[in-house]
């Protein structure tokens, strides 16, 4: 579809917000999903980049939040309000949030908050028996991102950074495990993990998940040529609980949630 630019905005050094309007393009829109971007109109870049959904605005409207880190999200900056976008999506599984939940423990490293701002709004705004927590890891200061949106939605947080500029200096996985081990001995009956993050930062929390007997859904990354399951460029090896054995899984078409306990790390 053909999106139409309503703002992009430089949040901080290389972090962006960039909100487009189209018709109906909010309207199926998952927490956990993602859209393809074709970031320019020819054939350089060929390849559209994935970009989760952050928030949806509307409807007919949803907002991304992206750090710059190479050609096509650097080209993705220049973008000024009216441009026209082409976005195929929303596309994938999507964070699915289980009738027995009661705890949502939301887990980002860096940029991986991107899906997790949605997925809190969505449950704050669809399950009033659910309560939600943030767990939130960057490299620095500049890298704890949507801080502000947490805290208006009455999400509890728990921040780090790896080089102490901002809240307690550390990495995710240690925040975890203090809360663990404050709140866990009441039990962790309707207690779910669901994370976005650097794939050390994601096997990490699925230890924790998987001793304290934790359920977790973790959104992989891949490289994605298609973002539609045609190519098989984003395969992932999942265990087949059936079979016992791994299997190849396409991050864009079967996840890209995947339950933790069965990704081969
Ligand atoms: C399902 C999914 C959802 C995503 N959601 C977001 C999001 O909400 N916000 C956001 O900023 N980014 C997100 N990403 C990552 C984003 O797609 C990549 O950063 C982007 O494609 C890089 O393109 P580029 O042309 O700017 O960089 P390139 O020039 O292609 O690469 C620059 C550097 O980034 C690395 N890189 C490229 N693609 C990826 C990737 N898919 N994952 C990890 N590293 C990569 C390369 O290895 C290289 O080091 C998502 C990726 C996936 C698979
Ligand atoms: S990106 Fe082509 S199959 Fe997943």
């Amino acid at each position: 579809m053909q999106a139409t630019v309503t703002s992009n905005e430089n949040i901080f050094g290389s972090y962006f917000h960039l909100e487009v309007a189209a018709k109906g393009i909010g309207r199926k829109a998952g927490p956990g999903t993602f859209y393809m971007l074709k970031v320019a109109s020819g054939t350089d870049p060929l390849l559209r980049r994935p970009i989760s959904l952050h928030r949806v605005v509307s409807d007919d409207a949803v907002r991304f939040l992206y750090k710059s880190v190479g050609r096509g999200t650097n080209i993705l900056g220049r973008l000024v309000p009216g441009d026209s976008l082409d976005i195929i999506g929303p596309l994938g599984n999507g964070f699915k949030v289980g009738k027995s939940v009661k705890l949502a423990m939301l887990v980002a490293g860096g940029i991986g908050v991107a899906p997790l701002l949605g997925l809190a709004e969505h449950i704050m705004k669809t399950r009033t028996d659910v309560t939600v927590v943030a767990f939130i890891g960057g490299r620095s200061e500049e890298d704890l991102l949507a801080i502000q949106e947490f805290r208006e939605l009455g999400v509890r947080m728990y921040l780090c950074t790896e080089d102490g500029s901002l809240a307690r200096c550390g990495i995710v996985t240690d925040t975890i495990e203090e809360y663990i081990k404050r709140y866990a001995p009441s039990g962790t009956k309707g207690w779910e993990m669901f994370s976005c993050g650097p794939k050390g930062m994601l096997r990490g929390v699925d230890a924790i998940a998987s001793m304290h007997k934790i359920k977790h859904h973790a959104s992989l990354e891949a490289n994605m040529a298609c973002g539609v399951g045609a190519c098989m460029g984003c395969v992932v090896s999942i265990l087949d609980r059936k079979a016992g054995v791994p299997v190849y899984k396409k991050v864009c078409d079967d996840g890209p949630v995947f339950d933790a306990e069965d990704v081969v790390w």
